[in-house]
């Protein structure tokens, strides 16, 4: 214990030498007149300055003018260190636009960073504003090009989807590198992406797209292969019925009948029981042995149920051809409602709505194979994300880290083997070509994109409060960051062999830390020792 504790404060400091290497601004450079003049001396085409606002560190900032689903969990965000905070609004058409804000740091490493959304949202993600900031990277976010986590602003305006599906960020990225260099008055070193879920969508796309855009990409969770995923969500209502159908399951039935089997089917897989699936795809459950015998009982469910469950967890095909992977076991301990609650997923319903039949009287309730596969072939924008060939990122020598939580309930992590897998034969890539330039890390025990019994932190995020931020979540460690691993990738050469995660006591920092793993790369294992503490990372290796 007392070495681990050693152990990270020296990683620390390291990181700390890490950070302050780069640092970049100019002889005579005065954060605090640039940042009180900057509103004025901005002139960019289309683009509207609100603020430009000198926030000191320790400042909570509250957010009463955006739209109530998009207030951040307590309605405020804390930000740890002196940021000049630019608000802007962009026309991307004559009839959309981006609102969007670089929160520039007084410790500037050099370094520009994208953060991204999430879900069908037009919400800047806050906490990740002000973790980049924190981390030392002159950060942006943008709205997605509308307001509020609803998809019926899409209604009738396709430029509004085209923002959703690659021109927010894209545009969020230009102009913020342009912002970030009239106010330091010189350009950025490197550029950087950081997302999740929509967000990992989001990095999959400007490496596809707009390779000029990063030099390295962090893509959590991606919501890529969009259509499919849609159709694969709502497809779930179509397995499990409503509440009242003999075929459904209530939520309870799922995380503690369902959940329990499989981990006496699949927990000891990795050796190690401890409610942690290591690798899933390792797991072919077989919810027989639920069924309720001859004589009835509790603690069990019906044939027609039993058949719910093996579909639940059967790849996904529309009009016989495959179209996305299965859920995977694990996932039902912390499932969501939104997917098996017997109601169509409200992202599809919302998606079939608003954008492909744009027509918000749509019934959703009769949504079926056919209009999946419309979708698929409508494909507005491309936003499908799926391209195997980025041969453009890999040759001004991006590198691209994926990650993915193996007890996701929303994304199938396979779906980041399946890209993965994509790119290595559209390119016609080796492991160890493919190696070079983008590595996936399947965490194991993580829920979407965070969460869960595993060692889930790895740096992807901020945990709001200034307590937790001394406490430890904020490292600056590569090892266990795996922001700065991406950093350290592009600027050093040296790519994350594994990713070291954290888990702490319920999920507080500040409560100590309960447990750590090392993450391998896929298609490499974590694989216990078989005799080891297996709360230790070195009982575990990648094979
Ligand atoms: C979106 O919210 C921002 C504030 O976050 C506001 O300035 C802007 O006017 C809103 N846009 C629309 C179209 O309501
Ligand atoms: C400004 O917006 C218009 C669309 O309203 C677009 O055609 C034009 O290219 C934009 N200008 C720049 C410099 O981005
Ligand atoms: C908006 O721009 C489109 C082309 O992008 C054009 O067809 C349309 O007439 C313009 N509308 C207005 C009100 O200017
Ligand atoms: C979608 O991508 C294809 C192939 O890259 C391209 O030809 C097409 O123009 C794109 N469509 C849109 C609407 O961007
Ligand atoms: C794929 O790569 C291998 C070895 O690098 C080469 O022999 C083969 O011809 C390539 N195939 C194609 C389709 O490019
Ligand atoms: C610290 O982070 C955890 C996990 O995200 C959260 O549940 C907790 O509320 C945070 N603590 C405070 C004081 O905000």
């Amino acid at each position: 214990m007392v070495s681990r504790y050693f152990s990270y404060l020296f990683c620390g400091l390291l990181a700390l030498v890490f950070r302050f290497s780069t640092a970049q601004t100019l002889p005579g450079f005065d954060f605090d007149s640039a940042c009180s003049s900057i509103a004025s001396e901005l002139s960019i085409p289309n683009a509207t300055v609100f603020l430009a606002q000198l926030v000191p560190a320790g400042t909570s900032i509250t957010f009463p003018d955006s739209d109530p689903t998009c207030q951040p969990s307590g309605s405020s965000q804390l930000v740890p260190e002196d940021i000049c905070r630019i608000t802007m609004f962009v026309a991307t058409s004559n009839r959309s636009g981006i609102n969007m804000e670089a929160w520039l740091p007084r410790d500037w490493t050099g370094r520009f960073l994208s953060t991204g959304n999430g879900g069908l949202a037009g919400c800047i993600q806050y906490a990740d504003m002000a973790y980049g900031s924190a981390l030392g990277f002159a950060t942006v976010g943008a709205n997605n090009g509308h307001n509020g986590t609803s998809g019926r602003p899409f209604l009738n305006n396709a430029d509004i989807v085209e923002d959703f599906a690659f021109r927010s960020i894209h545009t969020n990225v230009l102009v913020g590198k342009e912002v970030t260099q009239s106010f330091y008055g010189t350009p950025h070193t490197k550029s950087y992406y950081l997302g999740c879920s929509t967000g990992g969508r989001q990095g999959l796309k400007s490496v596809q797209d707009f390779p000029e855009d990063f030099d390295g990409v962090v893509a959590g969770a991606a919501a890529a292969d969009w259509n499919h995923l849609m159709a694969w969500s709502g497809n779930f209502f179509l397995i499990t019925g409503p509440p009242s159908a003999p075929t459904f399951l209530p939520i309870n039935e799922w995380t503690n009948l369902v959940h329990a089997d499989i981990l006496k089917q699949c927990d000891l897989i990795d050796g190690v029981q401890d409610g942690i699936i290591e690798v899933p795809d390792d797991c072919n459950y077989d919810p027989t042995d639920l069924i309720c015998g001859s004589d009835g009982g509790t603690d069990c469910i019906t044939a027609e149920q039993a058949e719910t469950v093996r579909e639940v967890f059967m790849p996904f095909f529309i009009n016989g051809q495959l179209a996305f992977p299965r859920y995977q076991p694990g996932a039902e301990s912390i499932t969501s409602v939104l997917l098996i609650g017997g109601q169509m997923f409200t992202f599809t319903a919302d998606w079939f709505r608003f954008v492909i039949f744009n027509d918000p009287n749509f019934d959703v309730n009769q949504l079926g194979p056919s209009d999946w596969a419309l979708a698929q072939e409508l494909d507005p924008f491309n936003i499908s994300t799926w391209k195997g060939d980025i041969s453009a990122f890999k040759n001004r020598n991006g590198k691209l880290i994926t990650y993915h939580g193996q007890a996701d309930p929303l994304i199938s992590p396979i779906n980041s083997e399946r890209y993965f897998n994509l790119v290595s034969s559209t390119m016609n890539l080796s492991t160890s070509q493919q190696d070079d330039f983008y590595r996936l890390f399947r965490i194991s025990g993580m829920g979407h994109c965070a969460g869960g019994a595993g060692a889930w932190e790895i740096g992807q995020t901020l945990d709001g409060s200034a307590e937790n931020v001394s406490a430890g979540s904020l490292t600056l460690d590569p090892d266990r960051n795996v922001l700065m691993a991406v950093v350290q990738w592009v600027e050093e050469g040296v790519a994350p062999d594994t990713l070291l995660g954290t888990k702490f006591v319920n999920d507080v920092p500040s409560s100590g830390v309960q447990f750590s793993r090392r993450h391998c790369r896929f298609p490499l294992k974590t694989t216990f020792d078989g005799s080891g503490d297996s709360t230790v990372p070195d009982s575990w290796s990648c094979q």
